[in-house]
């Protein structure tokens, strides 16, 4: 972990940005929040999420059930929301340099950790309009996908699943959408998404991205979040593609930060040296 650390840091000490990069444009903020009730009633009006444990497990989501299993995605979840909080930040997309790194796997143990902190509402968005990800691991079928929400051909309460009051996923059904970047850069994405917004005033809305190398969808896309979490394999991703994914993502939003996902060799430092005390 330190090594990588310490090749990022070098990585960026030797990129000859100028001294100060132009400031990216504010993203302009929906409007007031709805009333409480209203809001309350909105969240209400979504359907029950329902999962299988034996899913959860071969999935490996050990969030949904918490305990020792699901501490390194608990201390994920509450630097990120610590972060998010200091920013005034609550959309985050997390994206990675090229596919299976852990995107959807960790948007779902984040989204069911989350739902533990009550005080909260979250959505876990599917916005790899290519890929059923979030739907396969959580073993859902989905009539419509988040493409067609985007695109107005659904509305967003007809397929998302909300699980123990406080959190909304939006699923992909697989289905083949024909021009996923074109939807994401559409200025209809941002409009949609500031009503579902307004509509649920959710605290913090997470986007499972595609990976960043295979399409132009993030580049598209990023302008609508206000920072993202960036995932990279242990033992898989370049130093390369991590330095190439920071600075395009950089260009784009805040970068929130690094996750060196899938380590088989773990020190207890980040979040596994625990036990019940
Ligand atoms: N922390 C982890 N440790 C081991 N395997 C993981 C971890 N996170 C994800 N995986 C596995 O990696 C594969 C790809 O994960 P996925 O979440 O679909 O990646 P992505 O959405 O980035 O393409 C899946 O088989 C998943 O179970
Ligand atoms: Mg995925």
């Amino acid at each position: 972990m330190e090594r990588l650390q310490a090749a990022i840091e070098k990585a960026r000490a030797q990129r000859t940005e100028p001294e100060s990069p132009a400031p990216r444009p504010e993203r302009p903020r929906p409007g007031p929040r709805p009333s409480a009730a209203a809001t309350a009633e909105a969240w209400d009006k979504l359907s029950e999420l329902q999962v299988s444990r034996i899913q959860m497990h071969r999935m490996r989501i050990p969030a949904y059930e918490g305990g020792i299993e699901s501490a390194p995605y608990d201390m994920l979840r509450t630097r990120m929301l610590l972060q998010a909080r200091k920013n005034g930040w609550r959309r985050i997309a997390l994206v990675s340099p090229h596919s299976r790194c852990g995107k959807s796997t960790t948007a779902a143990n984040l989204a069911f950790s989350l739902s533990r902190q009550r005080d909260l509402h979250c959505m876990v968005l599917d916005f790899d309009l290519r890929r059923a990800g979030l739907t396969t691991i959580l073993g859902q079928h989905s009539a419509f996908g988040m493409a067609d929400v985007l695109e107005r051909n659904a509305e967003f309460a007809e397929q998302a699943r909300c699980y123990s009051g406080n959190i909304a996923f939006g699923f992909n059904n697989g289905a083949k959408v024909r021009n996923p970047s074109e939807i994401l850069q559409s200025p209809r994405t941002a409009e949609v998404l500031d009503e579902i917004t307004a509509t649920y005033a959710p605290d913090i809305m997470l986007f499972d991205m595609p990976p960043l190398m295979a399409s132009d969808d993030n580049f598209a896309f990023l302008q609508n979040v206000d920072c993202a979490l960036i995932l990279v394999a242990a033992e898989k991703t370049t130093m390369s593609q991590i330095d190439v994914a920071e600075r395009n993502v950089a260009e784009l939003t805040n970068v929130m930060g690094i996750v060196l996902n899938k380590c088989r060799y773990m020190t207890g430092a980040h979040g596994t040296e625990y036990d019940y005390y």
